[in-house]
C-alpha cells in the first residue's frame, strides 16, 4: 500500500527528476542505504526514497540520527553528479541551502540559517540534518551520490541529550506544519539548486548561502572531519568548492574541507 504522505506528496510535486519516483516504506533501517541499494539496481537520477520511521538512521561522521516516527521529513535522493568529485562539497553546501530555502515559507517570520557545512538552523537550533554518502561501483565508475534528509518537522519534544540544541518547524511556529506540500518544495528546491552548481549556477548558489551562514566574522572552533584535531579561527566564508575559510590566530587563512560526501566502501 501506498503511504498517505507519498500521494499527497505527488498532488504537489512540480519537479523535472527529484521525488520522480517517489517511493514510500512504512520503516526501513536507513533511507541512504535503501536508496543506495535501488540505485545499484539502476535506480535514475531523482529516485526518492521517504519512511515514515528508521530503526538505524545515520548521521554524518558515524553518528545516530534518531526522529519520532510519523512526524518528520525522512528521505534520500539518487543523485549522478556530472561534477568532478573534487567539487561534491558543492552538492553539500546546495542542499544545506534549497532546504534552508525551503522551509522558510512555513517557519515565516522566523529564518532558517545554516551552520558549515549544512546544518540547517531556526532559532540558533538545529531542525535539519542531512548527509552525502557516495560511492564508485566497479567497474562502472560513475559517481552515484546518495543525498539523506532528515528534518524535524511536528517532533514536539526530543531527548533530554538534544534537547538544547535541536527543533522542529513546529517547535519554533507553534503552528502543525503540512508536510506534503513541504515536502514538494523541498524537493523542488533540492533540484533546482544542485541543477544550478552543476551548471553556471554556483557562484549564485555560494553567495545565497554565505548570506545565511551563522558565525561569519566571529571565532569559531571545529572538529575536522575524519580526525580527533580541532581548529580555531574566525570564519571568513567559503571556497570555490564549498570548503570553510578560517582565519587562524597568526592571521594565515585555512580551509576546512567539507569532506562531508562521505565514502562508504561497499563490502
Ligand atoms: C547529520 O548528522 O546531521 C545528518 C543526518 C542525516 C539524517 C538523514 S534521515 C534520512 C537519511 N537516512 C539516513 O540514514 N540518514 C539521512
Amino acid at each position: 500500500m501506498t503511504l498517505p504522505l507519498v500521494e499527497h506528496t505527488q498532488d504537489h510535486l512540480a519537479t523535472d527528476r527529484f521525488g520522480q519516483p517517489l517511493r514510500g516504506v512504512e520503516a526501513v533501517a536507513s533511507t541512504n542505504e535503501r536508496a543506495a541499494a535501488w540505485a545499484a539496481e539502476g535506480a535514475p537520477e531523482g529516485a526518492t526514497v521517504l519512511t515514515e520511521y528508521q530503526t538505524t538512521g545515520r548521521g554524518r561522521h558515524g553518528r545516530a540520527w534518531s526522529a519520532d516516527k510519523g512526524q518528520n521529513l525522512l528521505f534520500s535522493v539518487v543523485l549522478r553528479p556530472t561534477l568532478s568529485p573534487d567539487r561534491f562539497g558543492l552538492l553539500t553546501v546546495a542542499a544545506g541551502l534549497a532546504v534552508a530555502e525551503a522551509i522558510e515559507p512555513f517557519v515565516s517570520p522566523h529564518e532558517a540559517r545554516l551552520k558549515w557545512p549544512n546544518d540547517v538552523l531556526l532559532e540558533a537550533r538545529k531542525t535539519c540534518g542531512i548527509l552525502l554518502e557516495s560511492s564508485l561501483t566497479p567497474p562502472n565508475t560513475d559517481a552515484v551520490v546518495v543525498l539523506g534528509v532528515g528534518l524535524n518537522v511536528n517532533q514536539a519534544d526530543f531527548p533530554d541529550a538534544l534537547a538544547d540544541t535541536a527543533t522542529s518547524l513546529r517547535l519554533t511556529t507553534g503552528r502543525s506544519v503540512p508536510r506534503a506540500p513541504l515536502l514538494a518544495r523541498l524537493l523542488r528546491a533540492l533540484e533546482r539548486r544542485y541543477d544550478a552548481v552543476q551548471s553556471d549556477g554556483a557562484d549564485a548558489v555560494r553567495a545565497a548561502y554565505r548570506d545565511r551562514l551563522v558565525g561569519l566574522g566571529a571565532a569559531t572552533t571545529l572538529r575536522v572531519p575524519g580526525t580527533d584535531q580541532t581548529l580555531s579561527g574566525t570564519v571568513v566564508g567559503i571556497t570555490d568548492t564549498g570548503a570553510l575559510r578560517l582565519r587562524t590566530a597568526d592571521g594565515s587563512e585555512t580551509t576546512v574541507h567539507a569532506g562531508d560526501v562521505t565514502t562508504r566502501s561497499k563490502d
